[in-house]
Formats: structure tokens, C-alpha cells, sequence
């Protein structure tokens, strides 16, 4: 096999349409493609060489696994064993932002799956990035485009950004979810929610699963992205609970203040507020990086807390919930 250390001699980087893209990957290469979530890192599925460059280029550990990405149910179930449950959660919500851990068929590479016997699979939510799966003709696997532990990229220049240039990008405009897709392992008739995402264990129980929310140690073994450092700026974070500490902490401070509402009647000593929003999040965490600020400061109100996924990566920024 080629040294995978050529990750970078493949090509130039920069912007990139569907059909070069297409011709990147089938020639081995790694492109940034859009999904409805975040920008996604895709390699074909079956080119061993290709998903370890992925790995090399986001600077991830081996043993964390990748979500396959696939434009049918058809598919889906090349690589995995759907039981009438997945089968069904896939006909309500895909395309769209679940992604479905699964009994592995053995067809997906060890290296992709981090050797275990699960696959997870979601069809995204994205014409491009569905478009590019279809005319490659197998499916790819997408972690999200981001180096290892920063923030996810929700906008084709994050992308740039991270890599100065160096991964193509196919540029289909800003993420409109914002946040990671929701992981979901399905055994049997029950959903166990291994990362919160758009698609709430509500939305679940509406569509008529048992939902075990089982965020134990044990549960989230399974889920190995949940045990590293993740979604983190470089600039110190701390999420606070009243309008009133915030105002305090920010009084006078070269502070980048993130706040669920506006208020328009700051005096001139308190920094200016940043909408919070899922959607926003991680475009606001790298403008904080980009303006060099002390500190961001976080105001979580009851409806953030409320918000699963926002309030996940929120500890998860400031390193609240590592191991
Ligand atoms: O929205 C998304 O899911 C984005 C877009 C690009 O599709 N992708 C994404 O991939 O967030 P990534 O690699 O950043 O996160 C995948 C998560 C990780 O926490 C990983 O450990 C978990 O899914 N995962 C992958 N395969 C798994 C498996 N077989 N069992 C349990 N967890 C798995
Ligand atoms: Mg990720």
C-alpha cells in the first residue's frame, strides 16, 4: 500500500466543484464535502489508504471510528444488518441527522471502524454531499472536517482555515443544523443515544422508539468520540447560569459574551453580546479565537440547558465532560 504520509501530495488544495471532487476520491484522495450538520472529511469507504489519510490529517486516534455515509437505505444495509427498527427510524428521519450504529456485515474495513463489530451509518441531509456519494458509487465515510478536538466546521472557509488550504473543499454554503448528527445504537426495539444531536430522544419516542438515555460510563464506552477532548477553542471558556454573574464577570473585559437574547442596553463598560445559537455555535467559537479575546463567557439560560445537543458541546468546549 502507498505511504499514507502522502496525504498532502495528491493535489492542491482550495475549492473544488462535484465532478473534480468526485475524481479526488476515486483516486484515493480526501475532499471536504458539505452535509446539513458540519463540513464532513469524506474518503471512499474501500480505499484503506484514502481513510488513513483522514485519520492523519485530523490528527485523530486510530481506535475512534468513522460514520459511513451512504445515499440510499439500500445502501445502508450493504453494510449493516437493519432490524425493523432501524429500518424504521431510517424511513422517518433520513435523509436528515441520525446517525444508526448497527451489527457490522464485515464489508466496511477494520480501519474505518476501529476494528468493531458496529458500523454507523446516516444518510445526510445534503444534495452535494448525496450527489458526490452517488456518482463515486460507494459509500464514504465523513468525520467531521475539523483537526482533531476544535470546533466543528459549519462553512467551507473553516475548512480553509484549519488545513491553510491544503484539503479541497466543495463549497455548499453554511451548515444549516449546525451540530454533529445524533448517534443512536439500536438494539432490538430500544435506541441508546450516544451523542445528542438534532433529532431529540422526544423526536424518537415520537416516531414510536423505546429510548433508554443511558449516558453511564458503560453506555458510552461504546461510543468512543465521546471520550476525547472535543469542540474546544483555544481561548479559556466558562459557561455561567444568571444574566447577573455574567454581567460581573465581563464588567470592563476584553470578553467575547455568548447569550441565548440580545440586550441593547449594555452600559459602554460591558462588552457587546454574541447570539448562542446551535445553528452558530461553533462560527461564533472560532470569530472568538480569531479575535484573540481573554475569555469566552457563555450565559445558559434554562432554554439552553434544556437544548441536549447545544448544552453537550457546550461542556464539552469548555472540557467539562472529559475523561
Ligand atoms: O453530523 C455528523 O455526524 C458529521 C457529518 C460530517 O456527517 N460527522 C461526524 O463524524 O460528526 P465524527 O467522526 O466527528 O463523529 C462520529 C461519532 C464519534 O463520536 C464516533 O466515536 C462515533 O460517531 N461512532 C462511529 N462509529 C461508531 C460505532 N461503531 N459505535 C459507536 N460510536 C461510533
Ligand atoms: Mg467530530
Amino acid at each position: 500500500m502507498d505511504d499514507p504520509t502522502n496525504a498532502f501530495k495528491d493535489g492542491a488544495g482550495g475549492f473544488v466543484s462535484v465532478s473534480e471532487a468526485v475524481s479526488i476520491l476515486l483516486d484515493h484522495g480526501i475532499v471536504a464535502l458539505p452535509t446539513e450538520t458540519v463540513y464532513g472529511l469524506a474518503a471512499c469507504v474501500f480505499s484503506e489508504l484514502a481513510v488513513r489519510k483522514v485519520f492523519m490529517a485530523k490528527g485523530r486516534p486510530a481506535n475512534n471510528p468513522l460514520i459511513v455515509h451512504v445515499h440510499s437505505i439500500e445502501q445502508a444495509q450493504q453494510m449493516a444488518w437493519m432490524n425493523e427498527t432501524a429500518l424504521h427510524l431510517s424511513k422517518t428521519f433520513w435523509p436528515g441527522p441520525l446517525t444508526l450504529v448497527l451489527p457490522s456485515r464485515g464489508s466496511v474495513p477494520d480501519v474505518a471502524t476501529g476494528s468493531l463489530d458496529t458500523v454507523a451509518v446516516r444518510m445526510p441531509r445534503h444534495a452535494t454531499m448525496l450527489e458526490v456519494i452517488r456518482q463515486v458509487g460507494q459509500p464514504l465515510v465523513a468525520p467531521s472536517a475539523n483537526k482533531s478536538g476544535y470546533p466543528s466546521p459549519t462553512k467551507a472557509q473553516h475548512v480553509l482555515d484549519d488545513y491553510q488550504g491544503t484539503i479541497p473543499v466543495v463549497d455548499g454554503g453554511p451548515c444549516t443544523v449546525g451540530l454533529e448528527s445524533t448517534v443512536v445504537a439500536v438494539n432490538n426495539k430500544e435506541c441508546v443515544i450516544l451523542r445528542p444531536g438534532f433529532i431529540t430522544a422526544n423526536d424518537l419516542r415520537d416516531a414510536g422508539c423505546t429510548v433508554v438515555n443511558d449516558t453511564s460510563p458503560t453506555a458510552m464506552q461504546h461510543s468512543p468520540g465521546t471520550r476525547y477532548k472535543h469542540y474546544t477553542p483555544h481561548t479559556p471558556m466558562r459557561l455561567l447560569f444568571s444574566e447577573q454573574d455574567v454581567l460581573d464577570a465581563t464588567r470592563g473585559r476584553n470578553v467575547y459574551v455568548l447569550a441565548p437574547y440580545q440586550r441593547t442596553d449594555l452600559p459602554a463598560s460591558q462588552p457587546v453580546w454574541n447570539v448562542l445559537s446551535a445553528e452558530t455555535l461553533y462560527a461564533a467559537l472560532r470569530d472568538a479565537d480569531a479575535l484573540r479575546v481573554e475569555e469566552i463567557i457563555v450565559l445558559c439560560t434554562k432554554s439552553v440547558i434544556e437544548h441536549s445537543a447545544l448544552m453537550d458541546r457546550l461542556r464539552r468546549a469548555t472540557g467539562e465532560e472529559q475523561e
